[in-house]
């Protein structure tokens, strides 16, 4: 999915209590915790970290955020990290998003995705995009609530957001495929 421009970014509070840190050192088995809780779809262990995001406790500091419960516990992750695979130049990737389980539901990714957001604008990206899966149907309508858009270049990436919209999500699918700015 995309996000063509990274202005107007929807704006959410936090709920009392709650509040975003960035990456410390040590902070890569949190993630690794929080990213296993959260994701039914796959293992991820804390060698996963290093491997996605390197080492450089500086970048990391700049780009990953936690999302800490009152008294202080991270309960939730998201990056704000580089584009890659031909999404260089001004793009940025919205990168491994994921709240624990059990803080599920309360719109907690809301203010989280924005401190992403306008991080990456911040960092000087103009535009953002992310990867995600079609059984991800709270991270689809999170991303749809924050203003991405379907990357609609491959026919049969159309036919899987066209059912999608059949069976709810509230997806507009304009005719033109998006192009993007390479
Ligand atoms: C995706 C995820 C980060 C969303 O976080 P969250 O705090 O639970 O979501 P929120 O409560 O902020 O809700 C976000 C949107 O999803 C909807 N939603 C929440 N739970 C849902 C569910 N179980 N099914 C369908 N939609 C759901 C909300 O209604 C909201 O949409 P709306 O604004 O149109 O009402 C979280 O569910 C998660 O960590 N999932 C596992 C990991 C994952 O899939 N990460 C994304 C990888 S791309």
């Amino acid at each position: 999915m995309v996000r063509r421009h990274l202005e107007a970014l929807p704006t959410f509070p936090l709920p009392a209590g709650y509040a975003l840190r960035m990456f410390e050192r040590g902070d890569a088995a949190t993630w690794a915790r929080l990213v296993q809780a959260a994701d039914l779809h796959q293992a991820v262990s804390a060698d996963r970290h290093r491997e996605v995001f390197g080492e450089d406790l500086d970048t990391l500091r700049q780009r990953q955020f936690f999302l800490t419960a009152p008294g202080g516990e991270a309960v939730g992750t998201a990056t704000a990290w580089y584009g890659s695979g031909g999404w260089e130049r001004d793009w940025g990737r919205v990168h491994w998003v994921a709240i624990r389980p059990d803080c599920q539901g309360r719109g907690l990714s809301k203010p989280l995705l924005h401190a992403v957001l306008e991080r990456l604008r911040r960092l000087g990206h103009r535009r953002a995009y992310l990867i995600t899966e079609t059984v991800r149907r709270a991270a689809l309508r999170l991303y749809l609530r924050f203003g991405f858009e379907p990357d609609l270049r491959r026919a049969e990436d159309r036919s899987v957001w066209m059912d999608l919209r059949r069976a709810g999500l509230p997806v507009a699918l304009p005719d033109c495929a998006f192009e993007p700015m390479r």
